[in-house]
């Protein structure tokens, strides 16, 4: 099987969000905090009306009909989240419903979760399931779907929400270079949701950025090492076009960049350039403790490694700054904004990922690109994510509306015997949304 990878996306985000800037004020942070110092533009969040399972609904529903794909051609379907609404029922059996009412029941795969990651841990079941002798010739259909809320606090402003859908196949326009992937997982209390009657994690946020960091370290480090074994030859920054990072804001994105850089530096200062070279030589010996806690190396490296940033990683940002973390499914979106801001030219392109998740799990791993052929092209791909459009048609809602929203869900998690409000005007056609939990706490849902 040649080139099994991503054939397909589709992208779906709730239609309410709130600017970083009034939230701000709002929380009466310093000014510039979440916009400057995290990074941020806007954050989407579900109302009463959506929740990870309407999102993925829509989105897979949404995928199905716009490549024309018919539902009997589905043979596997995995979905990555860390929302937890049934601790038994997986989400997977939910989106059953679709491919039930054309008969086929015949869909292997269930959830995958651990914090962020358990999207990457679903997409790569599906394409080691195409890649192996129990593959039907079917299609595989990758699920991300998260929304992350925060208590009132320093992470609330890093919160976010969306569905992504990935039909997974060989001869695709994005295929993955399964031989380079460099992966570290180790048991920390970074970030976690010990409480079950809460939507909330607990989360120690100084410890989850130092864990990324260093995770992204370590991932870089085993990525390199099997890429040089393969190819005979170093890996550097230089031999990737784009980096996309799971971006639980965008300053972490910035910060993990110029470590990549700093990575390179060290493993081999001539390559890196010259300029950059003499700037770092300072940090040369620091210990790896010292290095996560130097802010001038953070800067120094930072400032270096900034053109590069823009020409790499940039159009990756765009979907992550406008709609915040959106967990599981962030990574895919920072992929999805750089087929929309670049996909006529990504032809023959390498691009690195990195997936993160606290707790930890992290994998850094290479997809390559091709053109492709209709409709499973990178330009058709980027038609049917229909990105501006889609942002154009958000609802800027006031952050006293997002908190009174916030407070009602957490009156509303793990409860029954309930229904939602009428009012979806908001919704797009085609959108589903819940309707009511009954007195046994099974959901309903109605498609608009
Ligand atoms: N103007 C410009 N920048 C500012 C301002 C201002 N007025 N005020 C603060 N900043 C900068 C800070 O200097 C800092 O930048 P730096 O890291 O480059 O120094 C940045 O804004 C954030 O400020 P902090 O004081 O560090 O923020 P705080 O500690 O209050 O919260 C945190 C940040 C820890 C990320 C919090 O939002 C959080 O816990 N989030 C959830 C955990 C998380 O996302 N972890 C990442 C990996 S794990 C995962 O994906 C869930």
């Amino acid at each position: 099987r040649k080139d099994v990878g991503i054939l397909a996306m589709d992208f779906y985000f709730p239609p309410t969000c709130v600017q970083q800037e009034a939230l701000e004020a709002y929380d009466g942070a310093s000014k510039g905090k979440y916009t400057i110092g995290l990074g941020q533009d806007c954050m989407a969040f579900c109302t009463e009306l959506e929740d990870v399972i309407s999102m993925s609904l829509t989105v897979v529903t949404s995928l199905l009909e716009k490549y024309q794909i018919d539902p009997k051609q589905i043979g596997r379907l995995e979905v990555g989240s860390e929302t937890v609404i049934d601790k038994s029922k997986s989400i997977k059996t939910w989106l059953m419903q679709i491919f039930e009412e054309y008969g086929n029941t015949d869909v292997e795969g269930v959830d995958s979760t651990n914090a962020c990651y358990g999207g990457t841990a679903a997409l790569f079941n599906c394409v080691n399931w195409v890649e192996s002798s129990s593959w039907d010739g079917r299609y595989g259909l990758v699920v991300c779907t998260d929304s992350a809320v925060y208590a009132e606090g320093p992470a609330r402003p890093t919160g976010g929400a969306a569905a992504i859908a990935m039909l997974i196949g060989p001869n695709a326009p994005i295929s993955f270079e399964s031989k380079y992937r460099g992966t570290h997982m180790t048991h920390v209390y970074d970030f976690y949701k010990p409480n079950l009657a809460s939507e909330y994690p607990v989360v120690d946020g100084k410890l989850s950025q130092t864990c990324y960091l260093m995770a992204l370290d370590s991932c870089y480090k085993r990525f390199c090492s099997k890429y040089e074994k393969f190819e005979g030859k170093q890996f550097s920054i230089f031999d990737a076009d784009s980096f996309v990072f799971h971006s639980p804001y965008n300053k972490l994105v910035q910060k993990s960049f110029a470590r990549l850089y700093y990575n390179d530096f060290l493993r081999n200062p001539s390559s890196v350039e010259k300029d950059a070279r003499e700037k770092l030589e300072p940090f040369s010996t620091l210990t790896g403790d010292e290095s996560y806690q130097s802010r001038e190396l953070e800067k120094t490296s930072q400032q270096v490694a900034k053109h590069l940033y823009d020409e790499k990683v940039q159009p990756s940002t765009l979907l992550p700054k406008q709609l915040g973390n959106m967990y599981t499914a962030s990574i895919y979106a920072a992929f999805a904004s750089v087929l929309h801001n670049k996909h006529s030219t990504l032809g023959g392109q390498r691009i690195v990922m990195f997936s993160y998740g606290s707790g930890l799990s992290s994998t850094m791993f290479s997809l390559k690109l091709h053109d492709g052929q209709h409709p499973f092209s990178l330009s058709n791909i980027a038609t049917v994510l229909n990105v501006s459009e889609k942002l154009e048609a958000r609802h800027v809602v006031l952050p006293e509306k997002f908190v009174e929203t916030l407070k009602l869900m957490e009156h509303r998690y793990g409860a029954k015997d309930f229904v939602t409000g009428k009012e979806t005007s908001l919704l797009s056609p085609g959108t589903f949304y819940l309707t009511k939990v009954d007195s046994m706490y099974r959901r309903h849902y109605a498609k608009k």
